[in-house]
């Protein structure tokens, strides 16, 4: 027995891999081990009864230590990592790999519209998500008592201020900072008092533009319009107007695009009615030009406020606006890691 567990320690000293160390287990203490055949292969007739109890309490003693010395060689090899012995490094062995993380849905289109608007001169601004009342509301034609209010009711800081319930927030802002002539769209987050639910999020995305110039009229602001739906839908968009009422705009307008499902025919995207409300707009108010100090005598302009949420949620086919907050990988990991 002294034998067998020098040669086994001898054996276990020299496992390199746990392949190694399962066959040594194998040839000692499998079912055709050395230490398990022991008793059989050992004449107990030639035993007296005080040598047959000492031979069953050696032989548990055996064992045992056997089963100790295969554990500890197994913590070791384990410990060198990957059952190879520390130094042994397989270089033929595949990475372990790095995982690239992925650009959200928004910003995958905030960055398509980037790149379509510079195509077309407009620079690119952003704003203050912390605006003062003033920027998103009294500039805009919508003073303290107007009805507007109440639709865009929003989060109040104890200092006055408040978060934008609008991109349009920034627009005064920009005129300010450089007059006209101006090409401008300023995307980014904004927040209102909702109720969360499928389509409705306290916290969501616009692209905000906006073009002022000698001469600016409707037909410029429809032919931007239609040029960037056309390159964000990949295909000749059609468009409608319908008249719509937003304080800071004289005429305001609804762009709608034809149903890009049904092409028209109605489906159950549409509401049956072959258009998809999509862009509210229109001629830029006298009263915000001078708020900006631009001469209305001199200057006309347009502005449009597209739901970059809503854009992101029908291109990529998502039905659910909490998901786009959510911050959980199964939903992020889907979208690509570039444009
Ligand atoms: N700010 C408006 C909203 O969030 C959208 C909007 C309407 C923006 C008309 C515009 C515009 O620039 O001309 O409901």
């Amino acid at each position: 027995m002294d034998d067998l567990k020098r040669q086994l320690d001898q054996e276990l000293g020299q496992a390199r891999s746990l392949e190694d160390l399962e066959r040594i287990r194998v040839a000692y203490l499998g079912k055709k081990g050395s230490i398990t055949t022991l008793s059989r292969t050992t004449d107990f007739g030639a035993l007296g009864p005080e040598e047959r109890k000492d031979f069953g309490r050696r032989f548990n003693e055996l064992k045992q230590a056997a089963e100790q010395a295969l554990a500890e060689t197994k913590a070791r090899l384990e410990q060198a990592g990957g059952g190879r012995l520390s130094g042994a490094v397989d270089l033929t062995l595949p990475g372990a790999g790095r995982r690239l993380g992925s650009l959200h849905p928004i910003s995958l289109v905030q960055m398509e519209l980037e790149q379509i608007f510079q195509g077309m001169s407009f620079v690119v601004g952003s704003g203050f998500h912390v605006e003062r009342e003033h920027y998103n509301f009294d500039a805009l034609n919508i003073p303290p008592d107007h009805p507007a209010r109440e639709m865009q009711d929003t989060f109040w800081l104890t200092n006055g201020m408040l978060l934008r319930t609008h991109t349009s927030a920034n627009q005064v802002r920009m005129l300010e900072k450089h007059g006209a002539p101006l090409r401008a769209i300023f995307p980014g987050r904004c927040f209102r008092y909702e109720n969360v639910d499928a389509s409705h999020e306290n916290t969501f995305y616009q692209v905000e533009g906006l073009m002022v110039d000698k001469g600016v009229t409707i037909s410029h602001l429809i032919a931007v319009m239609k040029s960037l739906l056309d390159q964000v839908f990949h295909q000749d968009v059609k468009v409608r107007l319908r008249p719509g009422y937003f304080p800071f705009v004289e005429p305001g307008f609804e762009l709608d695009c034809q149903c890009l499902i049904c092409h028209g025919a109605g489906c159950k995207t549409c509401k049956h009615s072959g258009w998809i409300e999509l862009l509210p707009c229109g001629m830029v108010h006298p009263v915000v030009l001078r708020h900006g100090g631009v001469d209305p005598e001199q200057y006309s302009g347009f502005a449009f406020g597209l739901g970059l949420t809503r854009l992101a949620m029908m291109k990529y086919g998502i039905p659910e606006i909490r998901l786009m907050n959510s911050g959980d990988v199964r939903f992020l990991e889907q979208f690509p890691a570039a444009v």
